[in-house]
């Protein structure tokens, strides 16, 4: 089916608010080309601009996260690392006017304090300039973990509890969620991941206790909108119980 038809299709029934990506499989791209691992990196950079941009120009959802650069990944070799933190800065440099000529809002989910100063800058400045935009709520989880993001919150919620704004059994589900630094996104109802692997990486814990998953081989940077789309079409056949029964 063309691009349109799939469009028409999943347009025509209801879709998600906030799909997340996890984008894997960079590394393993290159290699089968015998490039360096920081070429796969550099055209995944790529594939995650042009599927913003789709989202943004057809309004297919209006949230939009990708995990980028977990807490983990910080075991890599040096010059990979290097190479990852000049890409996220060009990135940020040069194409945030683009975002905000497609009306995309970017932000930052994440500690970003270890990263390079400079990097740190351009995010900030791109995060700013973009802050007006009103298609897409593109976050780019950085230095992300779903371990790190509830051990904020417990942090957040003992700080309160300190100073003596919130006592223990004010702690509820609701305002625990307020407290976590991935709670100002709605929950995510669909995550995908590329690269064939079936695990989570420690991405959206607290926020996946309902969210859909699906899983595909095709590694990040050979990603297209088309399987998008059909990522969504899949997503729209599930039914979503939430633990009741069908009425
Ligand atoms: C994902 O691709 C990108 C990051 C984690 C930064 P990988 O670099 O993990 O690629 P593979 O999994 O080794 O193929
Ligand atoms: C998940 O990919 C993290 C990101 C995409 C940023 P990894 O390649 O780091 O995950 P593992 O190590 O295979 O679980
Ligand atoms: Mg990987």
């Amino acid at each position: 089916m063309s691009l349109a038809g799939l469009l028409e299709e999943v347009r025509a029934r209801p879709l998600p608010q906030h799909v997340a990506i996890i984008m894997d499989g960079n590394g393993r791209w290159a290699k089968a080309r015998g490039l360096p691992r920081t070429e796969g990196h550099r055209r995944g950079a790529d594939t995650v601009e042009r599927i913003a941009r789709f989202v943004a120009k057809e309004k297919l959802f209006p949230y939009l996260t990708v995990f980028a650069f977990s807490t983990e990944n910080w075991d890599r070799p040096k010059n990979e690392l290097d190479f990852l933190f000049s890409l996220l800065e060009e990135f940020a440099r040069t194409r945030w006017e683009e975002l905000r000529k497609n009306g995309v809002q970017l932000r930052i989910l994440g500690d970003p304090s270890p990263f390079p100063k400079s990097l740190r800058e351009a995010l900030d400045h791109a995060v700013a300039q973009t802050a007006g935009g009103q298609n897409l709520v593109f976050t780019v989880a950085l230095n992300f973990g779903g371990r790190w993001d509830v051990l904020s919150a417990a942090r957040r919620a003992m700080e309160l509890a300190r100073s003596g704004k919130l006592a223990p059994e004010e702690l509820s589900l609701e305002k625990f969620r307020e407290l976590l630094p991935g709670g100002a996104l709605p929950d995510p109802d669909l995550i995908i991941r590329t690269g064939g692997h079936q695990r989570l990486s420690n991405f959206f814990l607290f926020e996946a206790a309902y969210t859909e998953f699906y899983f595909t081989k095709t590694l990040w940077p050979d990603f297209t909108e088309e399987e998008l789309l059909l990522a969504l079409k899949d997503f729209q056949g599930r039914t979503r119980n939430f633990g009741k029964v069908r009425a």
